[in-house]
This record gives structure tokens, sequence and C-alpha cells, in this order.
């Protein structure tokens, strides 16, 4: 079941939204070579408790950090570690934070220092991707009228689209209905309405949509080994179009 949200409940997950985009302003700030994805973790945490905020994840099954952090062919889920960041690397951080029982989520990807042209085109194409599918987002569409012209972005410019990762309605929960993939086709698929809020999150491959998933059942990676790129934005659907509830400018 969709759960609809009200004005004032789409204000609280935008509170929740507002710390995740306060987190990502800080992460961007501290992403060079040498750094630490533990490092980005603990600022995390930091900055979520400077607004009695908690990292949901930390408890969401047994997940056991605020951040997912994704490094070149790692597609989603990764675990912070000691490694040090080095020249040339994408790293994808992603978190969620619960503001007064609401929540909030976004991932973005970062640069460490200079990318390769490859890599530079990728993340640039993966955010163009989610802010198609956010354009797209409209009333009197359905899914698949702004999840088409997604995939098909990342295609034309010899990209592809994971389809084993899915993006979902948010609010009490992470995970609520709708669940979809971003790969669509038009006319197919459930209609945007009023009062749903849900992510979108396309995670955009160099090679192959391929993944597989390592021994920690987490860690998700391309099948070939090639990088993966992905934004995500929690977004409310309105009357006046869709809002963006984690947006990093203000
Ligand atoms: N953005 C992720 C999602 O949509 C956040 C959860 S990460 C997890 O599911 F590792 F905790 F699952
Ligand atoms: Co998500």
């Amino acid at each position: 079941m969709v759960t609809l949200k009200s004005p004032q409940e789409i204000e609280q997950i935008r509170a929740a939204g507002a710390v995740v985009a306060a987190c990502h302003k800080e992460i961007r700030k501290m992403i060079r070579p040498g750094v630490t994805t533990w490092q980005i973790e603990e600022l995390v945490e930091d900055v979520m408790a400077g607004y009695g905020a908690r990292p949901f994840t930390k408890t969401y099954k047994d997940y056991k950090f605020a951040t997912c952090a994704s490094v070149n062919d790692v597609i989603a889920h990764g675990f912070p570690n000691h490694t040090p960041l080095k020249e040339g690397d994408l790293v994808t951080i992603d978190t969620v934070a619960e503001l007064n029982g609401w929540l909030g989520d976004s991932a973005w990807t970062y640069a460490v220092g200079e990318l390769s042209p490859i890599a530079d085109k990728l993340m640039r194409v993966t955010k163009e991707c989610l802010d198609i599918g956010i354009r797209h987002a409209v009333i009197g569409n359905r899914i698949g009228d702004a999840m088409y012209p997604l995939h098909k972005h990342a295609a034309a410019n010899g990209f592809s689209c994971v389809r084993e990762l899915a993006a979902h309605g948010i609010g009490r929960e992470l995970h609520e209905e709708p669940n979809f993939i971003h790969v669509g086709i038009p006319g197919k698929g459930f209609r945007f309405q009023e009062g749903m809020v849900i992510t979108i999150e396309p995670m955009i491959n160099e090679g192959t949509w391929r993944m597989k998933i390592d021994d920690d059942g987490w860690t998700a990676r391309t099948m070939d080994g090639k990088l993966s790129a992905q934004f995500e934005h929690t977004i409310a659907i309105t009357k006046d179009g869709p809002v963006i509830l984690t947006s990093q400018d203000d």
C-alpha cells in the first residue's frame, strides 16, 4: 500500500532531508586523495548528532554503519573502511537520517582529485539521469514515463542502468511502496499521485548493468569490474510538480 503524505508530513521529511543534505555539503569539503571513507563515516555521525538526528542505517537489518561508501566498481552498499581514497577514484556516499521519526535519503558520487575522462563523463551523465527522472515525476505521468527517458539517456551515452536494485517510497519507513527500477516503458507502471514521497536513485554503469554481491552479503559490484556512479534524492510529488526534499542548494 502506498501511504500518501500530507503537506505537514512532507515538511517533516524535508527536515530529515535537510540533515542529509548538510552531511553531503560537509563531505564535499573533505573529499581528497588520502581521506578514508571511515573519516567520512565519522563526519556523518557528527553532523547528524549536531542536528539531533539518527543515522538510520546503523540499525537497518544487519547493516552497521551510518553510510554506504561505494568506490569505483562498487555500485552500492559498500562498507566504509580505512583504505585511503586515491586520485581518480569515484566514491558514492549514501546516507539516511531519521529526525522526529521521519526519514530522508540521498546518495551522491564524489570525484577524488582529477578524474579520467570516462569517469568524469559517467558522473555527469548519472547526475543528468537523476535530473531527467525527477523532471518527469509529475502528476499525469506513470513511472515508466519517467524511467524511460532516464535509462535512454544512459544508453545514448554508452552506459547502462542497474536493474537489480530499486528505488522506493519513503517516510517513517526506509522502504515503502512503491518500488521500482530505473528502467521503464512509457505508459506503464503506477501513476504519480499528489503526496507520494519517493527516492529516485539511478545507478549507472560504465559497462554491463549486471552486478554481483560480495561474501559480506551487502557490497554490490559491477560484474565486469568497470565503474559505477549514483545520485539519489528524496522527492515529493505535488500539484506544483516534484519537490526535492534533500536539496543541497540553499
Ligand atoms: N539509499 C539506500 C536505499 O535506498 C539506503 C539504504 S543503504 C543500506 O536502500 F545499506 F542500509 F541498506
Ligand atoms: Co534509497
